[in-house]
Formats: structure tokens, C-alpha cells, sequence
């Protein structure tokens, strides 16, 4: 990797001419940007080293080494943009909730939330104090990279899904039951969770990230009227607010095809980041125009030969047909059992072959 581009006490670069926050605001630029969510983590052995060696949750709390785990990928692939190595649970975490991320598993919540007398438990965060080794962590990177950090946080519904089950879920059966049966203490968990997100989110970005992306995994289990009425006016709101930072902001949840048009609405999202079991160019279709996307090659395309990985690489950069705010990135995360040789290779197509404005 070429040596770090800023002196120790130089003030962290802002990146703005890069193709990827370029991109996010829909201004022009050379090639197609591309990064992968869940790029840092097991695919790579230069992770699994360091976890043989500390646990997740060490490697999150120690910025030295969530700072290398975010370096790695960068190194490896070639992406256009980091992304901080963190978890969406780490800020609920850090107030003291019992929560514990299980390999394999997921996060675990030790006492779930169950009555309204559990929300007295959500005090307010104080990110410079509650989150020291994050922002630490992000200071470290700002200094190191020379591509774009992108801060990140769970979004209040996704989040609030962990705290109510006490895990990971299938049919978010008991959130669903809090979200019809007590309305009230549902908004009021979720105005607590998007004040959460909020500060996490701005204090990333005072450390120097220059974009965020707001991951609501699981709200395309939600019916499309419920998400409306229960789920985004607090995500929209975190989305809002972050406007006034200036940084580009990405929208993405797992299944949201049918959520897609909502999620974009009211232009506090940037960029919203297309699943990818809906077609590129469906999915471009309902996300109004001057709002970018991002995505969406299927990850599981990428466990099996190069010859069809390049063929769905191609088809999505056809699909995005040179516009100018698109943002290349898989539909979902990175598998573990993924080869990332052929990810390396998918950096290069995208940076050989897809040239912006080439179809307009
Ligand atoms: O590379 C990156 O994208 C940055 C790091 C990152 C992690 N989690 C690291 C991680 C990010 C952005 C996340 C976000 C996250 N965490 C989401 C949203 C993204 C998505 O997939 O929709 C969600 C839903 C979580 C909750 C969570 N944390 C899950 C489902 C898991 C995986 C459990 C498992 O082991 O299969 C975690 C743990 C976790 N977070 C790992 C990593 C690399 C695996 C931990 C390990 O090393 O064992």
C-alpha cells in the first residue's frame, strides 16, 4: 500500500474529489466506484489471523486493530472506499445493555426489552465518552487512508429488532407485537434509538468519515404501510439531521424491493443501496432521479466460477448504464466462504470496464 498521504497532525482530508463521494452526490468523475459491505472479516485470512489471536469484541474496543481489520480490504482489493469496523450493536453495547456478538450467531441480548419500563435502561450516549475507541478509531484511519472512510451505525428499527428478540429472527414476531400492541412505547424506543444513532453517526463524521450509511438489515421484513408509519419517520429523521454535516448518506436494508421508493422519499437519503434480489434497473426505477444507488451484484455469485461472476458483474454495470450516481457494491454482504481473489477481480472489471456518462 502506498505510504499514508498526511502527516500525523495535518487535518484529516475530506476526500471530496474522490469517485466515490463524487458519486454519491451525482457529480461527475472517471470510473465506477466500488466498495463491499462486510468487506473486513472472514473471507480474508489476514482477519482470521488477528481473531485466532482476540476475540471480535476486542478488536472492535483495541483502534489499532479495528483499524487494521478496516485497512485490510482496502489493501487486499483495491476499494474506492473504507468502512469503519465496528458493529451496528456496538453503541447500545457500550451504554451497557448486555449485549454480546456470538460468532456465528450474531448479537445476543442478555435481558431483552419486553415493557415500557425497559426504555428507562436506553439513557442518552455520549459518543465522545461512550464510544472513545471508535472515534479513536476513526482518528487513526482519517490519518492512514487515502481513500474515503465511510462511518456507519444501525438504523433505530434494525437495532430495536436485537434489543426486543434478544437475537438474531426469522419472523420478528415479539417486535412486531410491541410495534401493533404499545404504540407509544414503540416510538418512544425508537425516538431513544434514532437519538443513539444520531450522535454516533455525527461523531463519526466530527472525527473525519466522509460518508455514512445507515444499515436498516431487516426492515424489509416489515409490511410497506408499517414501515411508513412505524419505521421511517425516526430513520428519516436520523437522516435528516445528519444533512446539516454535509456528508453523503446511504440508505440500504436487506429485501426492502417493496420499500425502496419510501426509503428514498423526502431526499434525506443521498444514495440508497439496492438488495440484490431486485433487478438494477427495477430498482433504479424506483428510486427517484437525483437520488443515487449502490449495489447489486448477488454475493453468492461470487462463490462460484469467474466466467458467470463476469457476466453479473457486467450485467450490473449495463443495468447502472454509465450514470453518473451509481455506486457499484454487492446486493448484501460478503460471504465468508468467499474467495477474495475473485473480489479483487471484480474491483478491476469494475474499474476496467465501467466508465461513467458512457451511455448518456
Ligand atoms: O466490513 C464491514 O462491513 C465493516 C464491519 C461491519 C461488521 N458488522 C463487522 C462484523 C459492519 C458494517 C457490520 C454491520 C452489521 N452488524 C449489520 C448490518 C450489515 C448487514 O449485514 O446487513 C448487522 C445486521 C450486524 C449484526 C451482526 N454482527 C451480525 C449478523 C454478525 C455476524 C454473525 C456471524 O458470525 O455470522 C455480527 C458479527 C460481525 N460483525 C462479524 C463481523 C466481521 C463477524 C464476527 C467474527 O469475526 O466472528
Amino acid at each position: 500500500m502506498s505510504a499514508p498521504d498526511v502527516s500525523v497532525d495535518a487535518p484529516p482530508r475530506t476526500h471530496d474529489d474522490s469517485p466515490f463521494v463524487r458519486a454519491c452526490r451525482g457529480l461527475p468523475h472517471e470510473r465506477v466506484p466500488v466498495w463491499f459491505m462486510r468487506q473486513a472479516g472472514r473471507a480474508l485470512a489476514e482477519y482470521r489471523a488477528i481473531r485466532e489471536q482476540h476475540t471480535f469484541e476486542q478488536v472492535v474496543h483495541t483502534p489499532e486493530l479495528a483499524a487494521e481489520v478496516t485497512l485490510q480490504p482496502v489493501r487486499r482489493y483495491g476499494v474506492d472506499a473504507a468502512i469503519l469496523f465496528s458493529d451496528i450493536v456496538t453503541p447500545v453495547q457500550a451504554l451497557g445493555l448486555g449485549v454480546e456478538i456470538r460468532p456465528g450467531v450474531g448479537p445476543v441480548v442478555e435481558q431483552p426489552f419486553r415493557q415500557p419500563s425497559d426504555l428507562d435502561r436506553l439513557r442518552p450516549l455520549e459518543p465522545e465518552h461512550d464510544l472513545a475507541f471508535v472515534l479513536e478509531t476513526v482518528d487513526l484511519l482519517v490519518r492512514e487512508l487515502s481513500v474515503p472512510l465511510i462511518g456507519f451505525a444501525g438504523a433505530p428499527f434494525t437495532v430495536a429488532s436485537y434489543l426486543i428478540e434478544g437475537g438474531p429472527s426469522k419472523s420478528y414476531s415479539r417486535t412486531k407485537a410491541l410495534m401493533y400492541g404499545d404504540e407509544a412505547t414503540w416510538h418512544r424506543l425508537m425516538e431513544r434509538l434514532a437519538d443513539i444513532t444520531l450522535a454516533s453517526l455525527s461523531a463519526q463524521v466530527a472525527h473525519g468519515a466522509s460518508a455514512v450509511q445507515l444499515f436498516d438489515s431487516w426492515a424489509g421484513a416489515l409490511h410497506p404501510d408499517d414501515y411508513v408509519t412505524y419505521v421511517l419517520p425516526h430513520s428519516r429523521r436520523v437522516l435528516a439531521e445528519l444533512g446539516a454535516l454535509g456528508v453523503p448518506r446511504i440508505h440500504f436494508g436487506v429485501a426492502t424491493g417493496e420499500l425502496l421508493g419510501a426509503m428514498a422519499a423526502g431526499g434525506a437519503a443521498d444514495v440508497v443501496g439496492i438488495d440484490w434480489r431486485v433487478p438494477l434497473a427495477e430498482g433504479r426505477r424506483r428510486v427517484p432521479t437525483g437520488i443515487g444507488i449502490q449495489g447489486n451484484l448477488e454475493p453468492a455469485v461470487c462463490l462460484g466460477p469467474w466466467e458467470g461472476v463476469e457476466r453479473r458483474v457486467r450485467d450490473v454495470l449495463a443495468a447502472a448504464d454509465g450514470a453518473v450516481d451509481h455506486v457499484f457494491n454487492l446486493g448484501h454482504g460478503v460471504l465468508p466462504a468467499t474467495d477474495p481473489a475473485v473480489l479483487q477481480r471484480v474491483v478491476e472489471l469494475v474499474h476496467g470496464e465501467g466508465r461513467v456518462g458512457d451511455h448518456r
